[in-house]
């Protein structure tokens, strides 16, 4: 058992199972024993690689075309140059050294980097050596103004909820306790009325998950975009809308057991793009109607219903 299972397990014994979006959020970013805290997730000596870590093209293309959606929109003289979830500050060093040659694009950027990780957020430091950069928790502390924002493999990271169809409601899968071990159970049904759009196209027994951070986080980049100008560049893994248990656990460099190794290993789940594009159309259809107002943190999702005894899945 890892140090953060036997915390995980404490818990859930005082106040019943949690939610996967709970777990997840835990086993990547927990102070203490969180993975990308406390793990170095990338390359050969770590669990997994990521694009810019295998070629520098993958990060120069991206600042080329970043600094041509610039010049498209009559160079603004000041913005912000954003990443979401650097790792390890390689795609934004190929983003700067691929745009060193465009005039202008240095002087107007302001780097502005949103990780969560301290550990990381000091080795991007040293990759972006010679570049002033300001570190955040998160989007809501990005200044106001013209936004070019790159994310790669950051969405897949965000924490997920997972609901399966019944025909009596939605079943919510949930991480509770079985001899004193964590395994996967279902709630009880019940009626969710933010799935109500997902009953034409599913069935009983259907799996679909949802990202509750992810709207919010599309819904302030597009409010910027549609007030100040820019764009949003963001590659992942996914496709939409959701359908099917994604939810997964890579360990070096091998697919693991999702409860097995909390906290080192890596867990993540793929995109819905077709929800992500749904979220940045409301917000801009939002500003075309009305002054802004601030995002909300939560979507509007309940939590979920009390713990009940969980059935094998
Ligand atoms: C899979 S890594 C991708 C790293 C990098 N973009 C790359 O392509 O190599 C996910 C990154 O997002 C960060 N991250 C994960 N969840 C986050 C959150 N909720 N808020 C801010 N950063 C987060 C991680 O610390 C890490 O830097």
């Amino acid at each position: 058992m890892t140090p953060l299972a036997a915390i995980l397990a404490r818990r859930i014994r005082a106040t019943g199972p949690m939610t996967l979006a709970d777990y997840m959020a835990e086993c990547l970013l927990h102070p203490q024993h969180g993975y990308y805290g406390a793990q170095e997730p990338f390359g050969a000596a770590g669990d997994f690689t990521t694009a810019p870590e295998i070629s520098q093209m993958f990060g120069e293309m991206i600042g080329l075309c970043l600094a041509q959606a610039w010049d498209d929109q009559g160079r603004p003289a000041m913005f912000t140059l954003a990443e979401l979830g650097p790792g390890r500050g390689t795609l934004m060093a190929d983003v700067l050294r691929a745009t060193r040659g465009v005039a202008g694009f240095h002087e107007a950027a302001r780097l502005h980097l949103v990780e969560a990780s301290a550990r990381l957020r000091a080795v991007q430091r040293a990759a972006l050596a010679g570049h002033p950069a300001h570190w955040h928790d998160d989007m809501g502390t990005l200044p106001d103004g013209p936004l070019y924002l790159i994310a790669n493999e950051f969405f897949d990271a965000l924490p997920i909820r997972q609901f399966r169809r019944d025909t009596a409601g939605w079943q919510e899968r949930v991480v509770g306790l079985r001899d004193g071990r964590l395994t996967l159970g279902l709630t009880a049904p019940a009626p969710l009325a933010a799935l109500a759009h997902r009953r034409a196209d599913t069935s009983p027994g259907d799996i679909v998950e949802y990202c509750p951070a992810a709207a919010p986080i599309i819904a302030a980049i597009a409010a910027r975009i549609a007030r100040h100008g820019g764009g949003a560049l963001i590659v992942d893994y996914g496709s939409g809308p959701s359908l099917g248990d994604t939810f997964q656990a890579i360990r070096d460099h091998a697919p693991d057991d999702v409860l097995a190794h909390p906290g080192q290993a890596d867990l993540t789940a793929h995109v819905d793009f077709v929800e992500l594009a749904r979220a940045a159309r409301r917000r801009q259809r939002g500003y075309a109607r009305r002054a802004p107002r601030r995002v909300r943190s939560l979507n509007g999702w309940a939590s979920p219903p009390a713990p009940a005894p969980l059935p094998a899945i």
